[in-house]
Order: C-alpha cells, then sequence, then structure tokens
C-alpha cells in the first residue's frame, strides 16, 4: 500500500518540488500552505489549507488529511521563511515570525504526528534546515537562528524516538533557484538611514544572485525520495554545491578569525 506522506509549505519552491516529486514516485500526499486555501495546486497532491503558525489551522488539516488517507506515514516540514535584515534591526515581532514560521510550527506538526508514529511502531520526519542551520551569514540572523533551532531539536528528537521505530532526517539545502520572493521581507528596520545599508545591500545582493544561481530543486525532491526509499534514513541529507560544503568543513575546522576573513569579504 502506498505510504502516507503529509507536507507543509507544498505551494512553492522546494516544498512544492518535492510533494510533488513524492506524488510522482506513487506516495499519497496531503499538502499545506495558506495558498492552498486560495485556489493554489501542487500537481498529484491532495492540497489543504494550512497556516502552520495556527493551532487551529493545524488542527483542520490534521482531521482533513486523517479523514482523506488516515495517520502518515511520513510527515516532511518545510515551511519556511526569511526575513533579511541586520540581528540589531529586528522587531521582537519579526524576529518570533521566523522562529514561529520555521521552527516552531515544526515543532507542533511533530507533536501531531508522533501519536500516530509510536502507535503503528514506525514512521518518518524530515525536518527542512539549510546551510544555515549549520553556518551563519550576515543579514540572515532571524533565519540563522531558527535553523540552528530545529538542528538542535531534530538530533534530541532523534535519539528519544528511535525506540518507537521512528526515524528523523533533516534536509540542510544550500542555495537553490526556488524560493520565492514573496517569502524574503526585508526587516523594517533596514530603512534608508541604517548605519548597516551599504552593507546590507551588498550582503542581500549576493544572496540573491546565489540563489538565481542555486542548484535544481527537482533534482532536491528526487533527492528527498531517494532517501525515503531508503530502508534505513540518513539523518542529514545535504544537498549543496561544493563550495557550500566546503564552507560547512571549513567552518568547523578553522580557527573564527580566519574562517571571517573568508566569509567577511564574500558578502561584502
Ligand atoms: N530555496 C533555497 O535556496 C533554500 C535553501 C535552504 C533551505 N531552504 C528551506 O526550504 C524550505 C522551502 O524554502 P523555499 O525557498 O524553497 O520556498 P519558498 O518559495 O520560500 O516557499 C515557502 C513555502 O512555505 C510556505 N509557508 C510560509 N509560511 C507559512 C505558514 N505560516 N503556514 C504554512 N505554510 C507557510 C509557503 O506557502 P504559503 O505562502 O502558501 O503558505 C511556501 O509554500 C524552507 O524551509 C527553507 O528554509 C530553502
Amino acid at each position: 500500500m502506498a505510504q502516507v506522506v503529509w507536507i507543509t509549505g507544498a505551494s512553492s519552491g522546494l516544498g512544492l518540488h518535492t510533494a510533488q516529486a513524492l506524488a510522482r514516485h506513487g506516495f499519497t500526499v496531503a499538502a499545506g500552505a495558506r495558498s492552498f486555501g486560495r485556489g493554489k495546486t501542487a500537481a498529484g497532491c491532495l492540497c489543504l489549507p494550512l497556516d502552520v503558525t495556527s493551532p487551529e489551522s493545524i488542527d483542520a488539516f490534521v482531521s482533513q488529511a486523517l479523514k482523506a488517507y488516515g495517520p502518515p506515514d511520513i510527515l516532511v516540514n518545510c515551511a519556511g521563511m526569511l526575513i533579511l535584515g541586520a540581528c540589531e534591526s529586528y522587531s521582537p515581532e519579526e524576529l518570533r515570525q521566523v522562529m514561529e514560521t520555521n521552527f516552531f510550527s515544526q515543532a507542533a506538526m511533530i507533536s501531531r504526528v508522533l501519536p500516530f508514529m509510536r502507535e503503528k511502531g514506525k514512521g518518518r520526519i524530515v525536518n527542512f534546515s539549510s546551510i544555515n542551520g549549520l553556518l551563519g551569514i550576515p543579514f540572515e540572523g532571524a533565519y540563522t537562528a531558527s535553523k540552528h533551532a530545529i538542528e538542535g531539536y531534530s538530533e534530541c528528537l532523534s535519539y528519544e524516538v528511535k525506540r518507537f521505530g521512528i526515524e528523523i532526517m533533516l534536509v540542510e539545502p544550500g542555495d537553490h533557484r526556488s524560493g520565492s520572493s514573496a517569502y524574503r521581507k526585508h526587516a523594517a528596520g533596514m530603512t534608508s538611514d541604517s548605519p548597516y545599508k551599504a552593507a546590507f545591500d551588498a550582503g542581500t545582493a549576493r544572496i540573491a544572485q546565489d540563489e538565481q544561481n542555486g542548484s535544481d530543486p527537482d533534482a532536491l525532491g528526487e533527492k528527498i525520495v531517494q532517501a525515503l526509499k531508503k530502508k534505513r534514513l540518513p539523518r542529514r541529507l545535504r544537498v549543496a554545491k561544493p563550495d557550500q560544503h566546503l564552507a560547512v568543513i571549513l567552518h568547523d575546522i578553522l580557527p573564527p578569525a580566519l574562517f571571517d576573513r573568508i566569509i567577511g569579504p564574500y558578502y561584502s
């Protein structure tokens, strides 16, 4: 029988490509996103409205997905957003919005599926992190904090739920040419008189350029499917270009001051 997948953030970018890849490979997919309530769809998937920051919306998604396909074998937590800005410029609300969307929502979805998976004695949870879950870059402070949070949380979770036959995989994408600019806001505090403005403009231009030249989002969807077909789920799936793999390795082995001398000029 086809495995049932619940996937969040499936209306755009990597979530959309992953949901459609799963459907193409015969998984039964219940896909959630806010814009599914506004007419958007993902090919081959049951598209349900879902705001991952709203407990009521999560309740409605869970009951509709259960009614349609029964409990999930797999959860893919992909919904995410970015607010670019200097750390000093973020309002508390902006920081909370990023943490709510990228971290608390994943924890909330996980808590909803674990009872079903524990009862079945098996299950798989795929949490979208990022290369930014492993290292920081300028002007992505809120996003990087949220991705570091899901890295740590997933590692702890995986130790805890192994005994119930449940496996966790972190997906750590590098830049992919998929993301919609609608989800890359600028912090309201990044005004034209900000002392960070010139550095911010240079850094965000580099970030946008890296995304435009990024990897193929369809290939990432396929890699997730292939990982889910394996007998044992990998703990981490890092999908990045060689220079981004190298950046993670250098970040871990070089003295911080030396690493800063490489990364700093790249974003200036
Ligand atoms: N693109 C990249 O280069 C890249 C690199 C590393 C990691 N990632 C990670 O991959 C994931 C997808 O990013 P992306 O850039 O490919 O996609 P994206 O185009 O930025 O789309 C974001 C998705 O998240 C959904 N979303 C945002 N807020 C939501 C909310 N409150 N409730 C439900 N859904 C919500 C959006 O759907 P609605 O607006 O319809 O709700 C949309 O489907 C994210 O977790 C991101 O951090 C992406």
